[in-house]
């Protein structure tokens, strides 16, 4: 049995590092991009990978502000999944050493996870694209709801959150490959592995890598000379029935 062999794993590793993706929220009641009910599958009119696009940022910056207000509002009323919180407890019991998340919901850190690198950025901060003036999530949020698209009070440039568009670069990359050549035991949960260079980051494992996800797993950057175990199954139903039989609180 999958779980019985994922708890076999986990208690024979002494540095489990986890990289996660969208998948992992859909519990909590956030749509991940490429699953059957995800964002790239709406129907926009235009392409809705320019939602995350740079360049059509600067084109057209309403676009992104719209999906952005409706993102900000599920955020409000959401809780952190069953998975997030049993590699919470992982790493609280010292063998977890770190998360590197393409989200950037921050329900690891509301489930109470320390080491986590967004490195797709996060909601945290924004800044102004001409003269980099910051504002904290509070001041932002007010400036995100009042304005269409919401623009800098000393010079007018566009206020852009810190989340990592496509054609910008990744945050935490050295950081996060440190983490992955270093752990015993990769899990990845929750994620197509189609966007890079996130996708390529298993293929500095050299331990085992244990992939929960369900739906298309794009497996070309995988590598070809380490144990990797592929799970189709819900990412909360597996982690719950693993612990069964690690039984962490
Ligand atoms: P994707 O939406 O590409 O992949 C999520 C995967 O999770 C899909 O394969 C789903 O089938 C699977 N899945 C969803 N719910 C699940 C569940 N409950 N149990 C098991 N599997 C489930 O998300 P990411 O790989 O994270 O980047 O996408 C990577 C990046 O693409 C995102 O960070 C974002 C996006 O463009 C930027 O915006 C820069
Ligand atoms: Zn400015």
């Amino acid at each position: 049995n999958l779980a019985q062999i994922c708890a076999d794993e986990i208690k024979k590793a002494n540095n489990i590092v986890l990289l996660s993706g969208a998948g992992m929220s859909t519990n909590a009641g956030i749509p991940d991009f490429r699953g059957p009910n995800g964002i790239y599958r709406r129907q926009l009119g235009v392409n809705p990978e320019r939602i995350f696009d740079i360049d059509y940022f600067l084109e057209d910056p309403s676009f992104f502000y719209k999906f952005h207000r409706e993102f900000l509002q599920t955020l409000k009323n959401i809780k952190p999944t069953y998975a997030h919180k049993f590699f919470a407890a992982l790493e609280k019991n010292g063998k977890l050493k770190g998360i590197i998340t393409q989200n950037i919901d921050s329900l690891h850190q509301m489930a109470g996870s320390k080491n986590v690198m967004e490195i797709h950025g996060g909601i945290w901060k924004s800044f102004c694209i001409d003269c980099n003036k910051t504002w904290d999530y509070e001041e932002s949020m007010k400036l995100v709801f009042s304005q269409e698209v919401p623009r800098c009070d000393r010079c007018g440039g566009i206020i852009k959150p810190d989340i990592v568009f496509f054609g910008e670069m990744v945050k935490h990359l050295e950081e996060s490959q440190k983490l992955v050549k270093e752990c015993d035991l990769l899990f990845v949960v929750g994620s197509s592995l189609v966007v890079t260079p996130a996708a390529l980051l298993p293929r500095l494992a050299r331990g085992k890598i244990i992939i929960v996800n369900k739906g298309e797993t794009n497996k070309s950057y995988l590598p070809s000379n380490i144990p990797t175990l592929h799970v189709e199954q819900d990412i909360d139903e597996f982690f719950k029935a693993v612990n069964y039989h690690i039984g962490l609180d």
